[in-house]
Order: C-alpha cells, then sequence, then structure tokens
C-alpha cells in the first residue's frame, strides 16, 4: 500500500502541476512528468505537500472557512485545509462536528479509513446541550473540546507574563452589563434568565444583544464591556470545564467578570481567584447586588480585582461570526502537524456525558 505522504504527493502534484500548466499555457512550457520531483522546478504551493491535510468533513454550521485565517489570527500555517471531499483519501485528518452527526451516521464517509487518517471529534457545547449518538462510541481517534482532558484543548487561557506593562482600568461609566442572545429555557439558559431577573430588582443590568433587541457589532463588543465595571459572564448551563469566551471578554477588556457556570473550584483552575467574583460566592442575588454596589463606591477593593495583571496576559477571542470556529480548527491543524501518535477514543459518550 501506498503511504500517505507519497500517494497525496502523487495526487496534489498532479493537480497543482496542471494548474500551471493551464496557465501557462501559451508558453508550451510544461516539463515532462519526470520533472516534477525535482522540488527546485517545483512552485511555492506545492510545497504545501509536505504539510497534513486536515479535512472538514462536517464543518460547523456551514461556516465557510477560510484556510488562511490560521495563518492571520494564530500565526498557525503548517497544515492544508480544506472542505474537498474528493480528498478524502489522502486527508490525514478529518475534522466532524458533533452537532451535524446524524443519529445513524448516515452522513459520516461511507469509504473505509485510511491506515493513517485520524478522526477528529470536534464539539464546543457543554454536555448540557448535547445530544447523545449511540454510534459515536469507539470511532473517532482524538477529541477538539474546551475540555482540559481532551486531546485537543481550545482555550482562551491566560498566560504568563514576567513584566506585564503597567495597567490602567478602563474609564467607566456603567456599573453592571451583560450581552445576552439566548434566553431559551430550551438550551438550559433559565437558571441564569431567572437569577438575572433576580438580580436586577437590586441593581441596575444594562443589557445588549439580540435577547435585549440591542444587538451590537464584533467591534462594538470590546468597548462596550470595557465601559462596564463588572460583566455577567452567565455561561448557558453547568459543566465542568465550560467556562467560555463569556469570560474572556471582561478579562480583556479590563473589567471584572461576575461569573456563573461550574463551580468556583473549577474556575480557580484558569485563572486566579481574584480575577472574578462568583455567584456562588454570595447567598442570593441580593447579597451579590449589595457586594457589586458596595465595591462601586470603594475603587480601592475595586482594584484588588486587577492586581492579576502583572503577572498574566488574556488574549482576545475573535468576534465576527465568520471566525466563530476558526480557532478550535486551527489547534486541531497545529496538534496534526506536530503529533502523529497513534490514538483511540473509547466511550466517547461515556467521557462526555460520566455514564
Ligand atoms: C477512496 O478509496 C476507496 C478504496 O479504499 C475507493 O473505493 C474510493 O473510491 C476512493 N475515493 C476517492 C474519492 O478516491
Ligand atoms: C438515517 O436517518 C435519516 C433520517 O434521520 C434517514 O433519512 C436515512 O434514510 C437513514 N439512513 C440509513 C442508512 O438508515
Ligand atoms: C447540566 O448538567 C449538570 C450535570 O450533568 C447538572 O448538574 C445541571 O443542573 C444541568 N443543568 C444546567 C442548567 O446546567
Ligand atoms: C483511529 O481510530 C480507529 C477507531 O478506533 C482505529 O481503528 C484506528 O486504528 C485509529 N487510527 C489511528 C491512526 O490512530
Amino acid at each position: 500500500m501506498m503511504s500517505s505522504y507519497s500517494h497525496k504527493r502523487m495526487i496534489l502534484t498532479f493537480l497543482a502541476f496542471y494548474g500551471l500548466c493551464l496557465a501557462y499555457l501559451w508558453l508550451s512550457s510544461c516539463p515532462p512528468f519526470s520533472d516534477m520531483e525535482d522540488q527546485s522546478s517545483v512552485p511555492v504551493e506545492i510545497k504545501d505537500l509536505d504539510k497534513p491535510i486536515i479535512l472538514l468533513w462536517l464543518p460547523p454550521l456551514d461556516v465557510k472557512i477560510d484556510p488562511a485565517d490560521c495563518k492571520t489570527y494564530f500565526n498557525i500555517n503548517n497544515c492544508v485545509l480544506t472542505d474537498d471531499r474528493s480528498l478524502y483519501n489522502v486527508s490525514d485528518a478529518v475534522i466532524f462536528y458533533h452537532k451535524h452527526i446524524k443519529w445513524n451516521l448516515s452522513n459520516m464517509p461511507s469509504a473505509p479509513r485510511p491506515d493513517f487518517q485520524r478522526w477528529i471529534w470536534y464539539h464546543v457545547e457543554s454536555s448540557n446541550n448535547t445530544v447523545r449518538r449511540v454510534g459515536v462510541d469507539d470511532l473517532f481517534n482524538l477529541t477538539l473540546t474546551y475540555r482540559r482532558d481532551a486531546d485537543i484543548t481550545v482555550r482562551n487561557e491566560l498566560s504568563i507574563v514576567r513584566m506585564a506593562e503597567e495597567f490602567v482600568i478602563p474609564r467607566k461609566d456603567k456599573v453592571v452589563c451583560w450581552i445576552v442572545s439566548n434566553m431559551s429555557p430550551r438550551t438550559g439558559a433559565s437558571t441564569r434568565t431567572a437569577y438575572f431577573h433576580h438580580l436586577s430588582k437590586y441593581i441596575n443590568v444594562e443589557m445588549y444583544g439580540r435577547a435585549a433587541s440591542r444587538p451590537l457589532s464584533p467591534d462594538e463588543y470590546y468597548p462596550t464591556i470595557a465601559s462596564c465595571k463588572f460583566y455577567l459572564a452567565f455561561e448557558n448551563s453547568q459543566s465542568k470545564d465550560y467556562i467560555t469566551e463569556k469570560v474572556n471578554g471582561p478579562l480583556v477588556a479590563g473589567t471584572v467578570p461576575v461569573v456563573m457556570g461550574p463551580p468556583r473550584g473549577n474556575y480557580e483552575q484558569f485563572m486566579p481567584a481574584d480575577s472574578f467574583i462568583h455567584v456562588d460566592d454570595f447567598p442570593d442575588p441580593k447579597a451579590l447586588a449589595e457586594y457589586l454596589l458596595q465595591l462601586d463606591l470603594n475603587d480601592d477593593m475595586y482594584r484588588q480585582y486587577f492586581r492579576w495583571r502583572k503577572y498574566f496576559k488574556a488574549t482576545p477571542h475573535l468576534t465576527k461570526r465568520e471566525h466563530q470556529f476558526i480557532q478550535p480548527i486551527c489547534e486541531a491543524c497545529q496538534h496534526i502537524a506536530t503529533d502523529s501518535t497513534f490514538s483511540v477514543v473509547n466511550n466517547l459518550n461515556e467521557w462526555q456525558f460520566g455514564h
């Protein structure tokens, strides 16, 4: 059997070669086949053949991926990303977005999986918002999720810096803000919605987003959060490690996140204990509101929530819709390009749901 590399090389060299020939047909300059192995005469694009091919078989929500984005935003440039299914047989890895996998797996590849090929299970929702699919057990090679114990973990983690620049808290003209698009009880959002209604009896919450009929453009996201002292970083459900960009936004903007999600201890695995306020720190929403009002009047107390900035840095996440799914895909590219070990995911459902 032909190796992944030579097989891929042959097919892609052929394609690239002919593209080039067509472009220069009028020069009749297509070299004979034997020259194709000569790297020095091969155009730059063909050198990409040394990179693994990653096929998006079930791309998330049909959002069109621009392969150049990995280089532009994450400086990751070591794979060829494609959604062209005719490259299935030569792809080093194939990505499947969990939500799109049919219950009977009828939209999965029907051709046999090449021995070298790794299948990646891509999922970014909490367990509560995950549909169980019996067929996904013992099918994949790598998990790509927000969980720390995934094979490829995708998160906006704080990074350690030796000497941070002097941090100046942005100017604030609001106390508490919340950007929310989803208040659907179906996704488990009813807990946070009830909490919000209760909280807003005691403190004003400036609401933005679709649920408030006050949508923000991607460019308004960070400046809006920055203009508030506190930001409600309420996850739609409580799930281990399910700590999303909702917390990253205020950490980047220079605003104190008030979090609701997994227990405080889980948050503290990802960010300093004094960088956020957890709703569980208070017996009820009224007590939280009183504390926030107290901090609003006491600059010294408020400033304590920014001490971590001397040692850590938050990295902005992308806010445009077309970039919503790109980061995990780029991380997968990085992983496949740098780790070629054999692996399987057994009992995916048990891993995801704990039973
Ligand atoms: C991939 O390989 C299988 C045999 O392993 C073959 O049946 C199938 O037609 C090939 N598909 C493509 C797109 O080349
Ligand atoms: C899989 O399920 C879909 C409906 O969800 C159905 O249309 C299709 O025929 C099924 N395919 C097989 C192979 O059972
Ligand atoms: C989600 O699931 C967890 C555990 O599986 C459970 O404790 C929690 O109440 C569920 N609901 C919400 C809204 O998070
Ligand atoms: C990928 O996982 C499948 C299913 O568990 C397994 O049969 C296959 O050998 C694995 N391949 C690699 C390259 O890890």
